[in-house]
């Protein structure tokens, strides 16, 4: 296998094929990070190059699952960014309640990774029920990796996803989760409003939905502006009149011609 590095040929195929299969906009400073998460798997593969790999991922599409669960990335934890999830407990919640009650709240986290953002919803509105009978939701959890999805399904969580819950928390750990071979595992009531499908942001969503919450959050950065454009332009049919987005930290959308207005650092409303 090629030691020491991408030949600039391979290099230059493979940052175009992440771009097909994902979208995702690399550059050539990524190829030490892709070296990295590439090798195992071209060695699993008894593959003599990462262009016969590359190779592969174009010829045969059982591959591609693989190729996409390698190339990217799924950082995430419970309650990332604390004050996003102030702002959904203490105005958000409230707010939409006081304005849709007896309807089921709609929510969609876009692109969900391992679940640990879709699970911390959910924790928010077991607690809002508990003060609200009658208060009901559904959590649409997507991402274009499946082997991520199969974690988030799995629900087991250890190390830095879960310090920041255990800290502030605990009793949150103790209501919502049990121990489990692997850490800590989210009880079934958490999953219970919950499904989990794959789903490439760049493409429509299938039915379209009437979302009030979407979280797009730490996903947009890896694209570029164009393609950022078209991922908000395939969610727009699926947000409700009134919806909130909300984007992660080093995330603005404000530059970008969309329906979205900029409310907070953060949150956007419809127009
Ligand atoms: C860093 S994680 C963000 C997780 C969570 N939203 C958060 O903020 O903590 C980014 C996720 O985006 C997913 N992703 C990358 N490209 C995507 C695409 N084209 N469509 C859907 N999901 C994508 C990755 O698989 C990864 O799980």
């Amino acid at each position: 296998m090629d030691a020491g590095g991408f030949p600039p040929a391979t290099l230059s195929a493979l940052i175009a094929l992440v771009r097909k299969h994902t979208g995702i906009a690399m550059t050539e400073r990524k190829s030490v990070l892709l070296e990295r998460r590439l090798r195992p798997r071209v060695q699993a593969l008894n593959l003599s190059s990462y262009q016969a790999y590359l190779d592969k991922v174009e010829q045969d599409r059982a591959e591609v699952p693989h190729f996409i669960d390698l190339v990217t990335t799924n950082d995430t934890l419970f309650f990332r960014t604390p004050q996003v999830w102030d702002y959904v407990e203490k105005e958000f919640l409230p707010k939409w309640w006081s304005e849709h009650q007896g309807q089921k709240l709609k929510i969609w986290s876009a692109a969900a990774s391992s679940g640990e953002e879709l699970y911390s919803m959910a924790i928010l509105c077991e607690e809002f029920l508990e003060s609200h009978p009658g208060f009901s939701y559904q959590i649409h959890a997507t991402d274009i990796s499946r082997q991520i999805l199969a974690l988030a399904r799995d629900g087991q969580y250890t190390g830095r996803s879960v310090e920041r819950i255990q800290s502030t928390h605990p009793d949150w750990v103790k209501k919502y989760f049990r121990p489990s071979a692997n850490g800590l595992r989210v009880v079934d009531a958490l999953k219970r409003n919950v499904e989990l499908a794959q789903h490439n942001l760049l493409t429509p969503l299938k039915p379209a939905r009437q979302f009030d919450l979407v979280f797009l959050r730490n996903v947009l950065i890896y694209f570029d502006q164009e393609q950022q454009q078209i991922i908000l332009q395939q969610a727009r049919p699926s947000m409700a009149p009134h919806a909130i987005m909300i984007v992660g930290e080093s995330e603005s959308i404000s530059g970008l011609n969309t329906a979205y207005q900029f409310d907070r650092p953060m949150i956007y409303r419809m127009e």
